[in-house]
C-alpha cells in the first residue's frame, strides 16, 4: 500500500500562488488531455481575474480547497474538492501528479487529504468522476477506497469515451 512520503508535505494553496496554479493547471490539461473534462484551449483564454478569484476561494477553504503536495519549492501534485449542492457531499476534482513524482504515494496523500477537509467541514461523502478508460486512476481511487456507484455517462461533449462515478463514505478514506 502507498503510505505518507516523509518529504513530502499537502498543504492548502495560498492566494498569491494563483500564476502557479494557472501554470500547472495549464500544463495537466495540455499533457493529460485524455483524463480530464476541461479543454486547456477554454481555459488558456480565462482572464487572470478568473485565476486569482479561484484560488482566493480555494485558499479561504471555505466551500472548496485545492491541496499542493510539495517537497521543497517543488510542486509534486494537486488536488482540489468543492461542497456540491447537497453539503453533505464533497466532489474531488483535478487529482494530478508530476509524472516524475508518481508511484511514491503523492496521490494517495492527496486524497487523506481531501478526505481530512471533508470530515472538519462537516461533510460525509467525498463522490468523484473518473475515465472509465483511465486505469491508474481508477486503481488509485479503489485502492483508497472508493466504489463505482453504478452511474456512467459521456466523458464530455464530443468524445465517445465514458466517465464513471465513484463515492465513498469520509472515514474509508481516512486509513
Ligand atoms: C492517477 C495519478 C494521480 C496517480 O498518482 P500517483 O501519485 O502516482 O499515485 P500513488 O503513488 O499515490 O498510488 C496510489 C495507488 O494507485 C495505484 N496506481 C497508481 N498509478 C498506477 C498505475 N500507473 N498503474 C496501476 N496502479 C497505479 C498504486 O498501485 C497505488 O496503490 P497501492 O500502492 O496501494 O498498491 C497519476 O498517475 C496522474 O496524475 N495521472 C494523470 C492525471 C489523472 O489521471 N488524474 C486523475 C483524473 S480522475
Amino acid at each position: 500500500m502507498a503510505e505518507p512520503d516523509a518529504a513530502v508535505t499537502i498543504r492548502p494553496i495560498r492566494p498569491d500562488e494563483w500564476r502557479r496554479w494557472r501554470e500547472t493547471r495549464l500544463r495537466m490539461l495540455r499533457d493529460d488531455s485524455d483524463f480530464f473534462a476541461t479543454r486547456y484551449d477554454d481555459m488558456v483564454r480565462e482572464p487572470d481575474a478568473t485565476w486569482r478569484e479561484w484560488v482566493a476561494e480555494a485558499a479561504a477553504g471555505e466551500d472548496k480547497t485545492l491541496f499542493i503536495a510539495e517537497d521543497g519549492d517543488a510542486w509534486l501534485g494537486v488536488v482540489g474538492a468543492f461542497v456540491r449542492i447537497n453539503a453533505r457531499e464533497v466532489q474531488l476534482i483535478s487529482m494530478w501528479v508530476d509524472p516524475e513524482a508518481r508511484g511514491r504515494g503523492v496521490a494517495r496523500d492527496l486524497i487523506r487529504a481531501v478526505a481530512a477537509w471533508t470530515l472538519g467541514r462537516g461533510s460525509a461523502r467525498v463522490v468523484l468522476f473518473v475515465q472509465e478508460a483511465n486505469t491508474p486512476a481508477r486503481r488509485l481511487y479503489e485502492r483508497a477506497g472508493f466504489r463505482v456507484t453504478g452511474d456512467r455517462a459521456p466523458a464530455s461533449a464530443g468524445r465517445s469515451a465514458f466517465k464513471l462515478v465513484l463515492a465513498a463514505p469520509v472515514a474509508d478514506l481516512l486509513t
